[in-house]
């Protein structure tokens, strides 16, 4: 064992995360027995609470059949509220204003519904053009709903020449100057791409300032970086649970809407029986009445056995608390960043991520200059158990995800990159 790698191991013992916690693949290549796992920014690793929670929740159904409706331990009726203060703790969100449901793509059409309202010259919707394609589907489609030019009507909003991130300035002067012709701003909280931490509260400002409506897409966001959604006046926002927050393939999204816009009557919404107050639910009547919660958004009764996963990975944050993981972070991914430095000085590998801790969460993405993507992880998985996450044609990411990854995980990556990509 060299001496660098004797150094990760003596920070894991002062530093030690929350790895039994959770199941580690296996490797099938490379001198260790598990996978060095950096790829929770595309699927979080599996809590072990998870299954027998689940099968809690199975027992349930076998046993009670419909009454499980009511009687049930976690009754169903009611289910989502059990998710909804621990969603809200972790995104800076009243209960009112968060709401467990669907998958995140939906969520945005949902939300663009009532938040996408074009008028007069009024039309555009800015976003990243390095946002993630869904969101970029999603948007031009709703300009297209709206019997508009997706070509005109979506401004894609790129970096200067020769740098690889947005500037908050190059998001603000184009609010400053063109906001009367924006409808929407909807962008990454944390890039999917670069791993770029936007600045919510001074762009949600100056959308707002603008006259546009802000909102936001946190999947790469929430469970990595501190949120306080209600504090920084965002309009609406929307994420996925399977990535930092370890609740499995295509896991229940979230959403968050600002309390100055629950139960406004005038706000156009989709409703189905889960829209209506839960009081009147059964009422059979023809018209709704929804609350004055994000709850008004639910449509159809919730999959209970999807809200399992996220439930008990929501109280495993609720332990950890945000403040304390993304301490953690801070030194994990700072650690991870110099080893990168060391390997990439000579190799023909750049980090594009930002520099400032304060601009970025845990994923350090980096661009390879020579080969595909999808080849050199294929090689780090194969010949070195290293799991990172391949976007062609030329970004790597490597996400340090503070509950569980730890500090010889990143100088596996480190050795590895060295070992398989050749110096200049
Ligand atoms: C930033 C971002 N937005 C949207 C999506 C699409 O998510 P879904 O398939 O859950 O709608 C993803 C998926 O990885 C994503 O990373």
């Amino acid at each position: 064992m060299n001496s660098l790698e004797s150094e990760a191991h003596r920070l894991d013992a002062a530093d030690p995360g929350r790895r039994h916690l959770f199941h580690v693949p296996p490797a099938e290549g490379g001198r260790y027995p598990e996978v060095a796992y950096l790829a929770g920014n595309s699927l979080g690793l599996q809590p072990r609470a998870t299954r027998d929670e689940l099968l809690a929740d199975l027992a349930a159904w076998s046993r009670l059949g419909v009454e499980g409706h009511l009687e049930a331990e976690r009754p169903w009726l009611p289910y989502h509220e059990l998710l909804t203060a621990p969603a809200a703790r972790l995104v800076g969100a009243r209960p009112a204003e968060t709401v467990v449901m669907n998958s995140l793509t939906v969520n945005l059409h949902l939300l663009m519904v009532s938040f996408y309202r074009p008028t007069g010259a009024r039309t555009r919707i800015v976003i990243e053009d390095s946002a993630f394609p869904s969101d970029s589907y999603a948007v031009r489609s709703q300009a297209r709903f709206h019997g508009l030019d997706p070509d005109t009507t979506v401004v894609r909003l790129t970096p200067r020449a020769g740098e690889d991130t947005l500037r908050t300035e190059d998001v603000t002067d184009f609010l400053a100057a063109e906001g009367d012709t924006v409808a929407l701003v909807l962008l990454g909280g944390v890039n999917y791409l670069t791993g770029e931490l936007m600045d919510i509260p001074a762009i949600t400002a100056a959308g707002r300032a603008a006259g546009a409506v802000v909102g936001w897409d946190l999947a790469h966001a929430v469970g990595n970086v501190p949120l306080a959604l209600h504090d920084w006046d965002v309009d609406f926002a929307a994420w996925c649970s399977y990535k930092y927050l370890n609740s499995g393939p295509g896991a229940l999204a979230g959403v968050f809407v600002h309390e100055r816009h629950l139960g406004d009557p005038d706000l156009p919404r989709f409703e189905g029986w889960w829209s209506t107050a839960a009081a009147t639910r059964f009422e059979m009547t023809p018209v709704s009445r929804p609350p004055a919660t994000v709850e008004a958004w639910q449509i159809s009764n919730p999959p209970i056995f999807a809200m399992g996963p996220v439930r008990t990975s929501l109280e495993l944050f609720d332990a950890v608390g945000m403040p304390a993981l993304r301490e953690r972070s801070l030194r994990l991914t700072g650690y991870l960043e110099r080893l990168l430095d060391e390997v990439t000085a000579d190799r023909p590998l750049t980090v594009i991520t930002p520099r400032d801790p304060e601009r970025r969460g845990c994923q350090l993405s980096v661009r390879i200059g020579v080969g595909s993507a999808n080849e050199l992880t294929k090689r780090l998985r194969h010949e070195h158990g290293v799991i990172a996450d391949a976007r062609e044609p030329n970004v790597v990411r490597f996400a340090a995800v503070p509950l569980y990854s730890t500090y010889h995980d990143c100088w596996r990556v480190a050795d590895a990159l060295a070992a398989t990509v050749e110096k200049h």
